[in-house]
């Protein structure tokens, strides 16, 4: 039997995930879970890179989980696991610790953006963020990283410490490729089209999160930036409609041509709702089953527990290699 790819993939539990998060990750994951080997984690221990509440980030923990299940991730057919459950990624972290270089981390993009954005707090986890994603990956010999452009960098640093392990060490890690999602792998700010859609955006009216009722969703389409003309037309010019026309055919399930086809003619006003009511559409079912799930708490800790078993062992097995390569002794 041919052996099924390895697929990996983390969100943050800090802040609420948008749309963007949905179309670029969360849908994608879903599509992969019958045809890979999946492995979908909350990233807690990314979070605390920056300062979180502690009882927010335990809380937002369990939405998260709620909102992959609700979302159609299904933990019978992937290992849906809370990062900081597997203690195999702090361990193995720290072994790549002593073969990453204090000056490609410094020169990350991230590392830069967030020293900027949180410079009363730059710690060596905000450094060290880059290695541990790498840990993720690679502890699971994983193939491909479904990811949006912006942690693209990341997946080639994932990389680059794979290939030096191996030629060090001997052949132990496989050398993971990114996946960049086409669809919908770019939602920008309904405010500011130049920039990604964020989760910790400071404008509220500039994303819209999975949590986001249909009366907000509708007001925060209808407030979108646009231009002067009134043509629904995709182009470089048009940055505020361009991204309004991908995001409506990532949650129609069409092409941006034929979105552009079926708003010939109509105004702006139109389309705005017809996004609004197309996403809300879409958010509403999650929602519910999210709230579901979340009144069901000894459900959602089984299934985390069985979760971080099926990481645990994976990881366990690519670890102790590393143990043995590296010339830690386990006995003769
Ligand atoms: N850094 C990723 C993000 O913020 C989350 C993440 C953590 C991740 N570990 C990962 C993504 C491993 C892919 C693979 O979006």
């Amino acid at each position: 039997m041919e052996e099924r790819k390895v697929i990996y993939s983390a969100v943050q539990p800090s802040g609420n995930l948008t749309i963007g998060n949905y179309t670029g990750a969360i849908s994608n994951w879903v599509r992969m879970q019958d045809e890979y080997d999946c492995f979908y984690a909350v990233a807690d221990m990314h979070a605390i890179t920056v300062r979180q509440d502690p009882a927010l980030l335990r809380k937002r923990t369990l939405e998260l989980v709620a909102l992959y299940i609700a979302c159609g991730i299904d933990p019978e057919k992937c290992a849906l696991y809370v990062q900081s459950h597997v203690p195999q990624h702090a361990e193995l972290c720290w072994v790549l610790n002593s073969i990453a270089y204090v000056g490609e981390m410094s020169r990350m993009t991230q590392f830069k953006d967030k020293s900027q954005k949180h410079a009363e707090n730059i710690n060596m986890g905000l450094m060290d963020y880059p290695v541990l994603m790498a840990a993720d990956i690679l502890l699971y010999q994983t193939q491909l990283v479904p990811v949006g452009v912006d942690q693209k960098q990341h997946v080639e640093i994932a990389r680059d410490l794979a290939v030096r392990f191996n030629n060090l060490y001997g052949e132990t890690f496989r050398v993971p490729e990114p996946l960049i999602l086409k669809t919908g792998a770019k939602i920008c700010s309904l405010q500011d089209p130049s920039k990604k859609m964020s989760k910790s955006d400071e404008n509220l009216n500039a994303s819209i999160f999975l949590t986001d009722d249909r009366d907000t969703v509708l007001r925060k389409f209808r407030r979108a930036v646009t231009d002067s003309e009134n043509e629904v037309r995709f182009s470089e010019e048009k940055p505020g409609i361009s991204n309004l026309l991908g995001i409506y055919a990532a949650f129609r399930g069409c092409t941006v041509e034929q979105a552009e086809k079926e708003f010939a003619g109509k105004g702006y006003g139109e389309f705005k709702s017809a996004v609004g009511e197309t996403v809300a559409d879409v958010l509403a079912p999650i929602q519910e089953k999210q709230a579901q799930l979340l009144a069901d708490k000894t459900y959602l800790q089984e299934t985390l527990e069985r979760g971080a078993e099926h990481a645990f062992k994976a990881a366990r097995r690519t670890l102790s290699k590393v143990y043995r390569k590296v010339g830690f002794y386990r006995g003769d």
